[in-house]
């Protein structure tokens, strides 16, 4: 019975643990570039003993970023300073992930402490935010233009191009986003895609443009590596994207080269009241597993590590995506091995804290 501490290997890759640092936006570049902030953050969650650690959603497409401070994968110059963050990650044992995003109609808006709403032009905003249907996310959020084909086939092809950066700055995984009411999930949710073209209407339409995706990053993203995809399994909305839409999608999807599918949900509909307690996701896992055969990941309010390792001891899912319990405590996964009586290296400069602290050989002090 696999358990939190337990290898898990996909395609040629082996991941050291079960323990997922979920991606999650910083806000803090300056045009799509990261720097030591991002090196300090994602670096700290690697010394903390996660299995991989995930960069946030990073724009293919300049108009793609969700703010003017996002991470960007759109131009070549972007790839050194991700090369840096990944080559520390890779030394303290750790994998490196990438999740790549396009914002749809919710680019271009504020970074959450900065208030609400569009980010105007000459504060870094801009006014190309185009989604498949002209259908505003929320009143306070920009009003987006509808698609052109045109336009879907630059944005296929700017994961494309963005994951052969990524494959350039080192990565292990590329994830791609197709939660939360960006871009993909906008083409996807009956909500916001209303075209009447090859990419809305019946349910294989709206998967068309996600789907390209997905076999656009699989050709270049080599076959001894692993491929994610981040869904929202439900709108949690009557007529919405759902849990058996999804899990048509993950069955396409796996033919394509999906690897693991993390299942998230909402973030399409601005009113939908979603039951947020421990583990409210996990279900989502647990059932798109079991219909398709696809090792899952589960997020959402995983805090706990015998919750973590009975999500994975359960079979409910093959890895656990944590967020915000990483960003209170970068040094959980240690902690959590501990407290399941699990070996977990910790860093030759951390060992003195450790399990087997030798703090007879070297007293406090020297
Ligand atoms: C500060 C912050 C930034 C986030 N940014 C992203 C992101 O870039 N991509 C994404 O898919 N989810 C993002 N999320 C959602 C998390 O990855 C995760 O799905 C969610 O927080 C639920 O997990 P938790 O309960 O462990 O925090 C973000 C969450 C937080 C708290």
């Amino acid at each position: 019975m696999a358990h939190l501490f337990e290898e898990l290997t996909l395609r040629s890759l082996s991941f050291p643990n079960r323990i997922a640092v979920s991606p999650m936006c910083q806000y803090a570049c300056e045009d799509g570039l990261v720097n030591d902030w991002h090196l300090v953050h994602l670096g700290s969650r690697a010394v903390g003993g996660a299995g991989i650690v995930f960069v946030e959603a990073s724009a293919v497409l300049p108009e793609g970023r969700i703010s003017p401070q996002d991470v960007g994968l759109w131009n070549d110059t972007q790839i050194d300073p991700l090369a840096r963050i990944v080559e520390f990650i890779h030394e303290q044992g750790c994998l490196a992930g990438i999740q790549l995003a396009h914002a749809g109609r919710k680019a271009s808006t504020r970074r959450p402490w900065d208030g609400d709403g569009v980010v105007p032009e000459d504060e870094g905003g801009w006014w190309n935010v185009f989604a498949p249907s002209a259908l505003r996310f929320a009143e306070n959020y920009p009003m987006p233009r509808e698609m052109t084909e045109a336009d879907i086939r630059t944005v296929v092809g700017a994961f494309a191009a963005a994951a052969g950066r990524a494959l350039t700055a080192g990565f292990d995984v590329v994830e791609v986003h197709a939660a939360h009411g960006y871009l993909l999930h906008e083409f996807l949710s009956p909500l916001s895609n209303q075209r009447t073209d090859a990419y809305g209407g019946p349910l294989d339409r709206r998967m068309r443009a996600p789907l390209n995706v997905i076999e656009a990053v699989r050709r270049v993203w080599p076959e001894r590596l692993p491929l994610f995809l981040r869904i929202s399994a439900t709108d949690w909305a009557d007529g919405g994207w759902d849990l058996d839409q999804s899990i048509e999608l993950v069955k396409l999807a796996a033919h394509l080269g999906v690897d693991l599918v993390d299942c998230s949900s909402g973030g399409n509909v601005a009113a939908a009241q979603i039951p947020v307690g421990p583990g409210y996701q996990t279900a989502f896992a647990e059932r798109i597993r079991e219909a398709t055969g696809v090792p899952t990941g589960a997020v959402g309010m995983i805090v706990d590590p015998a919750q973590a390792d009975h999500v994975i001891r359960s079979g409910q899912a093959d890895m656990v995506f944590l967020a915000r319990e990483l960003l209170r405590d970068p040094y959980w996964p240690l902690r959590a091995a501990r407290a399941l009586g699990a070996e977990a290296p910790w860093p030759a400069q951390y060992l003195r804290a450790g399990p087997h602290g030798a703090l007879r050989r070297h007293p406090v002090g020297t």
